[in-house]
């Protein structure tokens, strides 16, 4: 088993990011409702949050509900919002009392009031924490994120206020939805499924990725560590030769 001292030896991903899948599957297993599922999941969450801040992780950004997700069951989606609107009353004071910064990411528009009012309360009463942020993509697909930074440049083009020629690879981040978070160092996908699923496309461009068949109501502190131990074990190279890296390390 791989215990924090472990992973703290070495140098910890400053960004993890969590396709959190396979709640519906671990409800079925035990012939339980999907929510139950989700509801397992949202306290998987919890625990991965703990994990995160005792290994000395920045940011941890989420998977929670993808546009895509807007075609399930008005019951699973009523549930859903229900549930993101009862994790942030109910944990807001243990992100406050841990220094951790809520934001959430994503279509935010299409969301109920109450849900999107909450997320944004939450953001408010947490922005001056700084131990770590926690994103939580909500409403969210990549391509979407890209489509909308492309037409707000295009706007400002239109407008004078930028010229084409200025749009480059650092400016066009800045139109992302991610612009105040590093890109992520980890992706986890859970419930052995080996896709991205619409999720931060243009910012895990040199992410290492890890997948676990570990169910997401499933996911410990130990898988996390696990993880992390698998990811500190990689040589990042980011087009480089071996040689090159070990060269500058020296
Ligand atoms: C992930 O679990 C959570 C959401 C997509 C909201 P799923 O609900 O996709 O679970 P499976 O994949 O059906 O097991
Ligand atoms: C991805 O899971 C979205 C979230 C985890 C929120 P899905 O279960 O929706 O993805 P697909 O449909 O299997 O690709
Ligand atoms: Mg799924």
């Amino acid at each position: 088993m791989i215990s924090l001292e472990d992973i703290k030896s070495n140098p910890v991903p400053n960004h993890i990011a969590i396709i959190m899948d396979g709640n519906g599957r671990w409800a079925k297993q035990r012939q339980q409702q999907r929510i139950d599922g989700h509801i397992q999941g949202a306290s998987a969450l919890k625990n991965t949050l703990e994990g995160c801040l005792a290994a000395g992780v920045k940011y941890l950004t989420v998977y929670a509900f993808s546009l895509e997700n807007w075609n399930r069951s008005p019951l699973e989606v009523e549930g859903l919002m229900d549930l993101f609107v009862r994790y942030c009353h109910t944990e807001v004071d243990n992100l406050n009392k841990n220094n951790i910064r809520f934001r959430a990411i994503g279509k935010l528009d299409m969301l109920n009031d109450e849900c999107y009012q909450t997320l944004r309360i939450t953001e408010q009463k947490t922005e001056q924490n700084s131990a770590l942020t926690l994103t939580i993509a909500i409403s969210y697909g990549s391509r979407w994120e890209i489509v909308n930074a492309a037409q707000q440049l295009a706007k400002e083009v239109e407008a004078h206020q930028i010229k084409s020629e200025q749009i480059d690879e650092r400016l066009f981040t800045n139109y992302l939805m991610t612009d105040f978070m590093p890109d992520p160092d980890l992706l986890i996908r859970t419930s052995g499924e080996y896709r991205i699923s619409n999720y931060l496309l243009w910012q895990i461009a040199y992410t290492e990725l890890y997948f676990t068949d570990v169910l997401w109501p499933d996911f410990t502190k130990e898988e996390l560590y696990k993880a992390i131990a698998d990811f500190q074990r990689r040589e990042r190279r980011f087009g480089k030769t071996s040689e090159q890296i070990k060269d500058t390390a020296k």
